[in-house]
C-alpha cells in the first residue's frame, strides 16, 4: 500500500516554486501502487491531480484532492531491426536522463529535444517540442491506465492525435487516463534535423560532415542555457504561451507594420508567430511585477524569483494577453495547465 500523505507542501514539486499545499500526496513506483492510489482517489471521491517534474502546471492555490506523483522506472529494448530499435521508458523517468542515455547508446532521435524538464510520461501530453523535432517524430505507442476502470490500454501514435503542443490528453480524453510507459521507435543511423534558425546559425561554424547528434545535443543545451533560466535558481514554467496560430491575411497586415515580425509557415492558410517577439516588442521583456518578473533574455518565459503563490503569474500572464491583444490583436494562449 503506498504511503497517502495529508497537508503535503508542493512548493519543491513545481518548477514555478509555488507554495501550496496538497490535500493529500502518494508517490507511486509501480502499477499496482498507482490503481491502489486511484481506487482510494475513487472511494473518497478526491479530485486528481497527475504529476511528474511539475514543470508545466502553474499552482494557483492549495490543491483539494489527491495528488499521485508518477515515479515509475524502467527502461527495455523490446525490439529492434537494422533500422530501429524499440524503447520502451516508464513514465517516471527524467525527460533530458533519457536523452543522454540514448546518446550514450546510439540510438538516435532524441538529440534535438535535450534538456527539457519533466518526465518521460508528461511527454505526450503537450507532445514536447524543440528545434524542428517533436516527440510524435520518435514516438510509437504508449501504455496508460483507464482511471475509471483501472485497466490498462495502449494508445498508437494516431490515437494520440498530436498537434503543435497538443494531444488528445489536454482534449477529448482530458483527465481520463494516467501514461504509465511510451515506447520511443529510435534510429541505429544519424539523421540529423538542422532547420531550426537558431541551431543552423550556432553551427554555421563547423564543417556539415563533423557533426554528430551528441554536437547537435551540446549546441541546444548551451543555446537554452543562454535563454531559458534554471528553474532551480529561477523559478519559471518555460514558455508561459504557445506561439500563436494566425490566418495568413492577419500575418501579412501586421507584417505591412511591423517589418521585422517573426513568424513560420504553417500551411497556405495559416502562419505561426514567434510569441516572445509579440510580448518583447510590447515592451514586456525584463519587466518585474512585485514578486514575479518576465524574463530578460526570454520575454515568453514568466519567472517567479519571488516564490509567490500561482495567482500572482497568472494576474501578470493576463495583463501580457491584453496587451498583446490591443497591440497586435493576437490572442495568446497559456501553455501550462492551471490548478485547480
Ligand atoms: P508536469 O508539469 O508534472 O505535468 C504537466 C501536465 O501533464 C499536467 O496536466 C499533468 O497532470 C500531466 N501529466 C504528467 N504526467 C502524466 C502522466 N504520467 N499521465 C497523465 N498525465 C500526466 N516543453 C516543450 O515542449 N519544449 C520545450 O523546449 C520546453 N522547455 C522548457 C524549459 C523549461 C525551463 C521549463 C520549466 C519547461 C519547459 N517545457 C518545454 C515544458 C515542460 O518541460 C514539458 O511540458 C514537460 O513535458 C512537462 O513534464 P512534467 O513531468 O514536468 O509535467
Ligand atoms: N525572440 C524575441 N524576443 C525574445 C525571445 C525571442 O524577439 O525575448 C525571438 C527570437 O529572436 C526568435 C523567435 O523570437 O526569432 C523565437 O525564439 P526562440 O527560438 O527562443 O523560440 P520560441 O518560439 O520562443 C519555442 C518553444 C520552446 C522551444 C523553442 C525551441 C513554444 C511555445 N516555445 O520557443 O519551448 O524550446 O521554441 O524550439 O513553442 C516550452 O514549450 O516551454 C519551450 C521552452
Amino acid at each position: 500500500m503506498p504511503l497517502f500523505l495529508p497537508n503535503f507542501d508542493l512548493q519543491h514539486y513545481n518548477t514555478l516554486g509555488v507554495p501550496v499545499k496538497a490535500q493529500v500526496y502518494v508517490s507511486v513506483a509501480d502499477e499496482t501502487e498507482l490503481v491502489e492510489a486511484l481506487r482510494y482517489a475513487g472511494h473518497e471521491k478526491l479530485p486528481l491531480l497527475i504529476l511528474g517534474g511539475g514543470s508545466n502546471i502553474v499552482l494557483c492555490d492549495d490543491f483539494s484532492g489527491l495528488v499521485i506523483h508518477i515515479r515509475l522506472h524502467g527502461k527495455t529494448l523490446i525490439a529492434e531491426n537494422n533500422e530501429f530499435i524499440w524503447l520502451r521508458v516508464a513514465a517516471g523517468e527524467n525527460w533530458h536522463e533519457l536523452v543522454e542515455y540514448c546518446l550514450d547508446f546510439h540510438y538516435w532521435g532524441l538529440e534535438n529535444l535535450s534538456l527539457i524538464p519533466g518526465s518521460v510520461g508528461a511527454a505526450p501530453i503537450q507532445n514536447i517540442g524543440a528545434y524542428g523535432v517533436e516527440l510524435k517524430d520518435v514516438f510509437e505507442e504508449l501504455t496508460a491506465i483507464d482511471i475509471r476502470s483501472g485497466l490498462p490500454v495502449t494508445f498508437t501514435k494516431e490515437a494520440c492525435e498530436f498537434g503543435y503542443r497538443d494531444s488528445i490528453f489536454k482534449g477529448r480524453l482530458r483527465d481520463q487516463y494516467v501514461i504509465t510507459a511510451v515506447t520511443f521507435k529510435l534510429r541505429k543511423q544519424a539523421h540529423l534535423v538542422l532547420s531550426y534558425p537558431a541551431l543552423r546559425d550556432a553551427l554555421t561554424p563547423q564543417l556539415s560532415d563533423s557533426v554528430t547528434p551528441k554536437t547537435v545535443s551540446d549546441i541546444i543545451c548551451a543555446i537554452r542555457r543562454s535563454k531559458l533560466p534554471d528553474p532551480a535558481q529561477v523559478p519559471n514554467a518555460g514558455s508561459f504561451f504557445k506561439n500563436p496560430v494566425i490566418p495568413v491575411a492577419h500575418y501579412e497586415s501586421l507584417r505591412l507594420q511591423y517589418p521585422q515580425l517573426v513568424a513560420y509557415p504553417v500551411d497556405e492558410q495559416q502562419v505561426k508567430l514567434a510569441a516572445a517577439w509579440l510580448i518583447d516588442h510590447a515592451g514586456w521583456r525584463g519587466q518585474v511585477c512585485g514578486p514575479v518578473a518576465v524574463h530578460g533574455q526570454q520575454a515568453l518565459v514568466l519567472t517567479n524569483p519571488g516564490r509567490a503563490k500561482g495567482s500572482a503569474v497568472v494576474a501578470l500572464a493576463e495583463k501580457i494577453q491584453q496587451s498583446v491583444w490591443e497591440k497586435y490583436g493576437v490572442a495568446l494562449e497559456p501553455e501550462p495547465r492551471f490548478y485547480p
